[in-house]
This record gives structure tokens, sequence and C-alpha cells, in this order.
């Protein structure tokens, strides 16, 4: 395990629209270097970084079309290079976001697969033996290539699954895991992050970790097998290098080697009803029952029913991580007000793992409603322009507004760092004090013990445990309390007001109080 995971807060940059600055209206390397020092300012010692590789942007770069060179919207190689440079300067890891699931349809490799002839990547997608065969229980396409078949997609229509085999062949064209040309694309996979690891990236986001292997089992044996093997090889050669799966099953996920795997909003799971209780995305107006949410009067107890096995069974093998929002998910300013926020920032910054920040989240950006931009669909209005400034553009770039990635948002009172810099109390002060207070804190980083003390249905305050640390959090809008005995203890950190006595713990209306 990288050592360096233990302390490790993690800001999540979308390139496109993080800085712009050269006028273009797109994000670029060079403003990420730029604001390297605020990211550090704000507590944030890692990054991610959404994928930033050469692609037609079908997918917003999850379309890749060349691994090993960057999109020339964002710089150049050499401009990577030295943001890694730059980053490590300052104490920061950075993070690519690999995507072995499957590529760009004009990525070479399957240009070359597409060819009728046979050659050296006619099995790096998985194809049938004839332009009329159908793949049963798999999404298809036929009619595009000089090959008489059809092949296989792993997401959208822009994205042919790469081969890495099936764990049980049904039919004739389904190779084995162990099949020469299989093991090749998993060999071309570990090559590309030894580039990158070679050119000083820290390691990788890895996007539908849980993909590569076809027909696998409900444990996806197959799939793990491939990450047990990624793992060996990072060990050995990379030691301080780390990956974190986009999965959301640990108990797969870590002992499968990632270092760290997250909670992802899925309607109705854990995560989602701290934040998120309202329905899908495409009806975003349901009944709002988020824990986090000062008036719905939100039940914890559906966060860790999912969350207490998955870090008990766990906990020996990795880190299972908790994100304030990512590019695929509605910003939890949506639904909740700054001071909500504040609460939910501080559970997530003192529970166990690696938290991750995802940019903008820290002044309360907005989910706006937007038409969709390079396939984000609902994902767009999540993943516009950092505000920076109340200047033009929000500070984002200089260039016209129409010319912008995605628009700024135009609301007059929209947050920006500039603006919460003046405000004593605003939201980016509170996520500064609560990632100091966890870097200041062994007990509140990834590994001290996490345990409930107090988290009845339906009841509040919720009161857990982070080794000899005692945190409560009351949401709600009433003063409540709760019989736990914190004698001898005193407070290092609050939000609103509380207090410990007469074996009880007491909390006014939306507080947070840390006691030691
Ligand atoms: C992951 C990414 C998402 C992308 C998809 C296909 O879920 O987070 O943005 O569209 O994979 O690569
Ligand atoms: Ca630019």
């Amino acid at each position: 395990m990288p050592k360096w995971l233990k302390d490790a807060v993690f800001y999540e940059i979308y390139p496109q629209s993080f800085y712009d600055t050269n006028g273009d209206g797109i994000g670029d390397f060079n403003g990420i270097i730029e604001k390297l020092d605020y990211i550090k300012g704000l507590g944030c010692n890692a990054l991610w970084i959404n994928p930033c590789y050469d692609s037609p942007f079908k997918d917003a770069g999850y379309d890749v079309r060349d691994y090993k060179k960057v999109a020339p919207r964002y710089g150049t190689n050499d401009d990577l290079y030295r943001l890694f440079g730059e980053a490590h300067k300052r104490g920061i890891h950075v993070l690519l976001d690999l995507v072995p699931g499957h590529t760009s349809e004009e990525h070479e490799w399957f240009r070359e697969s597409g060819k009728a002839e046979k050659n050296e990547f006619s099995n790096r997608y998985i194809w049938t033996n004839f332009c009329f065969q159908p793949m049963p229980g798999y999404p298809y396409v036929g009619g595009e290539c000089e090959r008489s078949a059809t092949y296989m997609l792993n997401f959208f229509k822009c994205q042919p699954a790469l081969n890495y085999g099936f764990l049980d062949c049904k039919e004739d064209w389904q190779l084995p895991m162990d099949h020469p040309d299989c093991i090749a694309t998993r060999e071309a996979m570990k090559d590309v992050m030894r580039f990158w690891l070679d050119h000083g990236c820290d390691g990788f986001r890895v996007d539908m970790a849980y993909s590569l292997v076809k027909n696998d089992d409900e444990v996806r044996s197959g799939t793990c097998a491939i990450w047990r093997n990624v793992r060996e090889m990072l060990d050995a050669e990379y030691p301080e290098a780390a990956i974190v799966a986009e999965w959301g099953d640990p108990q797969l996920s870590l002992k499968a080697g990632f270092h760290m795997d997250f909670n992802l909003n899925r309607p109705d799971n854990g995560y989602n009803s701290l934040m998120r209780d309202y329905g899908m995305p495409d009806k975003l107006h349901g009944e709002d029952n988020s824990f986090f949410k000062k008036d719905a009067h939100g039940d914890i107890t559906r966060f860790l029913t999912e969350y207490l096995p998955n870090y008990e069974g766990t906990k020996e093998d990795g880190y299972y991580c908790l994100i304030t929002c990512n590019h695929d998910t509605v910003r939890p300013k949506y639904n909740l007000s700054d001071e909500e926020l504040k609460l939910a920032y501080a559970f997530i910054f003192t529970m166990p793992g690696v938290p991750f920040l995802y940019y903008g989240d820290e002044i309360g950006m907005r989910y706006l409603d937007l038409p969709t931009k390079e396939g984000g669909y609902f994902r767009t209005g999540a993943r516009t322009p950092m505000q920076w400034t109340k200047g033009k553009n929000a500070g984002f770039s200089t260039g016209e507004a129409d010319a912008l990635y995605l628009p700024v948002d135009p609301a007059a009172d929209a947050p920006s760092v500039e603006s919460q810099e003046a405000e004593a109390d605003s939201l980016l002060h509170t996520v500064r004090a609560l990632l100091a207070l966890r870097h200041a804190e062994e007990d509140l980083q990834a590994d001290a013990e996490f345990a409930a003390v107090y988290a009845e249905s339906g009841k509040l305050p919720f009161v857990y445990r982070r080794g000899d640390i005692l945190i409560a959090v009351n949401p709600s809008t009433e003063t409540v309390t709760a019989p736990v005995d914190a004698a001898g203890r005193r407070e290092i950190f609050s939000i609103g007001k509380g207090k410990a006595e007469n074996r009880e713990i007491m909390l006014e209306a939306q507080s947070f109080l840390v006691l030691k």
C-alpha cells in the first residue's frame, strides 16, 4: 500500500472546465499548473484528472483515440510532464484516468481490427464471425467495417469493447482469457500504465474497472484475475503507484488489488441516501429524504447498513472512499444549501478511506440545466467552468462567453473563490478548516478505526468514533441529544454548537462536533 494514501485528500479535475490560460475557452494543463497552489492551500494533496488523451470527444474523452498522446486542446505531453513535476514539488500526487474497457472507434487498434485481412489487432476487440450475427446479451454493432463481423460495445456506440476474453466461452467466436490475443490486450494496457508512470504520473483512476472480462461470474473472477496481475506488476515495478477503481463493490475490487474504490451514486443505495435521495436524474424533483437535508428527517442507518459490512470486510485490503460528487453525478448543491453542505463535507472528510472533492464543490457550485455536451447528457450540468472570480467568465477564461466549453453559471449570486475568500464563514473556509483538521489528527485519516456509536433509525444526532476521536453530527433544525458519555474529552472542532455533559452529547440545530 503506497504510504502517501494514508493522509491523501483528492481533488478531481475535469480539465475542460478548470482554468483556461490561452483564451480558447477550454481548460488546459497550464491552467492546472497555475492553480496548484490554490489546490494545496485548500488541503488537497492529490489530483485525479479526467481523461486528457487524444480523442474525438464523443464521451468527454472516455473514448480514447491514442492512450499515449494528450489531446492538443489541453497542451502537449511535455506540458503534462511539467504538471507532474510542479505537483510533486508541492507534495501533490497525480492520478490520470485509465480507460481499459474500451477505446474510441477511431483508435488505431480498432481501425486495424476492422480490416478484412487478419492482422495483429484482429482479436484486440470482440467480433463475431459474420456481419449479421447477433451477440446475445451484449450490445453490438454491425455494418461499420470492411470485416464481415459484428463487434461488441462497452458503453456508447463510439466505444468498442477491448477483448480480455470470456470466463465462460459459449460461442466459437468467444476467446478464453488465456488466449494469447487476450493476454496481449492486458499487456498492452500495462504498457500504457508504464508509459505514464515512467513520465511521473502516480497512478490511475480506472474507468469501469469491473467491465473487462465477458460472461464473467457473479464475483467477477475473470476481471479480478486481471487486476491481480496488474497489481503484481505495480508492486514489483511501481510500489508507490496507486489505483482507484470505478466499481462501487470493495469486496471485489479491493480484494482484486485496487488500493481504493469509491462509493458510487446509485439509486437507492447507501451513498445516495446521504445527499441525493430525491429520485432519478431524469426526474430530479422527487421527495427529498437525504440525510443531510435539514428538514428531511433522514436516516443514517440507510447508509450504514450498506457501508459497514463493506468497510468491515475490506479494511485490511484497501480504502472504500467517499466522494462529494464526480463528473457523472448531480452536484450536491442541487438540493443542499451551503449550511447543509458544510455538515455533509464534515462527515465525508472525517470518514476512513481517502476522500475525493470534486472541483467547485468547495464553493458550492450549482448543478445547471444544460443541453448535452460531448456525451454528457444529464451529467453536463455538473461539468461547467470553475468559478474563480466575480469578473468576466467567472475568471475561468479571457475568451468570449459564447466560445466557452460550457456556459458559466449566469446567476447573479453564483459563488466564486473570490467571493468566498472574503466571507468569514463561507463553505470554502469550512472546507479548508476541515481538511486542516484531518491532516492534523491521525485518527481522522484513512486508517484509524471507524465505529458507529449512536446511530438510531429516525433519531439524531449520529455519533461515530474514529480511533480515539468522537464525532457527532445533527443535520436537523432541532436541538438533539444522544446518551453518549464523553466525560474527559475536549472539543477540537465544531460547526454550530454542541457540548458533552452529564453522559450526554447535545447538539444545536445543524451542528457538528469533534471531541478528543
Ligand atoms: C465511466 C465514466 C463516464 C464514462 C463511462 C464510459 O462511468 O465515469 O464518464 O462515460 O465510464 O467510459
Ligand atoms: Ca485553453
